[in-house]
């Protein structure tokens, strides 16, 4: 299984010492665009030279057709495909309103040069990955991106009736969250594949999971911001699935993952460790979606509010201690004109 996943179109490898990773996340790209989300995506990859990108679901969500869709992908995907650094993607939840299903949208992403996501075969979800980062042609670092699938309306092939109903009774612990859960096959795919990358390695190799929906556990950082040294903000309640498919605890039982990152709830930029590993929000990087204030409200009097908090995250890992790795929010404000503009159509 895991010779499928060290062979890559690019190589991911250290360069000077380092490993640079920016996230971009919840870009709900359509045909008519914000230029400013194509501005901001363009400016932190010239600026921040990255080793490597990562789109953390909603990343497109219009097509209607393979064509159009396709269009829209080149058009987030030019900054790195001009200059030749490597990107992948997972899925969100909104990613299927483009029309037509993941496995089609898999298979137009891969079709870009500098794209090396994959997608396990045989289990739930489409695109889970593993990306090996290599040093002097050891592994020393992994990215695992997971589908974290849609609703738990539309992804029940196993409970004998409504799931949705039955998850949500009248109190929850989170509000609305009738979202999918990570499988159990697919936490058994990173159980197994973790297992043979550390016997290739020779010890366990550090790793970074990224996938849309949080987990329940990210809840314990507000909570307890001292204790897990929070960074950022909470602007808005979490969003994870109601039900807890214990991922998490798979997570410290391998102890090789390191750090969590995940979007969906586009205004939360916080980030701190629970039991060791470190649980982050990307914000969002789409300028047509909702934002920091007035949820859906596009006025021009809320737009510099509401998109206060365009960002993106950017990981850094030094090869001497690639598991302390250094995290951060770049803000779209210190790197673009945020002066509203008309939309434009890219196709
Ligand atoms: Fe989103």
């Amino acid at each position: 299984m895991l010779s499928y996943y060290l062979d890559s179109k690019k190589k991911l490898e250290f360069k000077n010492g380092s490993f640079r990773v920016l996230i971009f996340t919840d870009m709900h790209a359509k045909r008519r665009i914000d230029p400013r989300t194509l501005a901001f995506l363009e400016a932190t990859v010239k600026r921040e030279q990255p080793d490597l990108v990562l789109w953390d679901g909603d990343n497109v969500v219009d097509g209607p057709d393979e064509e159009s869709f396709k269009s829209i992908v080149s058009a987030l995907a030019e900054p790195m495909e001009r200059r030749g650094i490597p990107w992948a993607q997972v899925f969100g939840n909104h990613d299927e309103e483009c029309c037509f299903d993941r496995k089609i949208q898999q298979k137009i992403y891969e079709s870009f040069d500098c794209n090396i996501s994959k997608s396990a075969p045989g289990i739930h979800g489409v695109g889970n990955h593993m990306l090996p980062v290599w040093k002097d042609e050891q592994i020393a670092l992994a990215f695992w991106g997971i589908d974290s699938n849609d609703y738990l309306s539309t992804d029940n092939d196993f409970y004998p009736g409504d799931l949705e109903k039955a998850v949500l009774l009248p109190k929850v612990m989170f509000r609305d969250c009738g979202y999918a859960f990570i499988r159990f096959d697919q936490i058994r795919w990173y159980w197994d594949l973790s297992v043979e990358l550390e016997r290739l390695a020779g010890g366990k190799v550090p790793g970074i999971m990224y996938f849309h929906t949080c987990l329940n556990e990210f809840a314990m950082v507000p909570y307890n911001p001292k204790e897990t040294g929070m960074t950022g903000k909470q602007n808005e309640p979490l969003c994870p699935s109601t039900l807890n498919s214990g991922l998490f605890t798979a997570l410290l039982e391998r102890g090789d993952v390191k750090g969590v990152y995940c979007g969906h709830d586009h205004t939360n930029t916080y980030e701190g460790a629970y039991c060791g590993v470190r649980l982050g929000f990307c914000g969002s990087a789409g300028f047509g979606t909702y934002g920091l204030s007035s949820h859906y409200d596009s006025g021009p009097h809320q737009d510099a509010d509401k998109h206060a908090l365009r960002c993106a995250r950017l990981l850094t890992f030094r090869e001497e201690n690639v598991s302390e790795y250094e995290s951060e929010i770049i803000l779209a404000r210190d790197l673009i004109d945020m002066t509203p503009v008309e939309y434009i159509d890219l196709v």
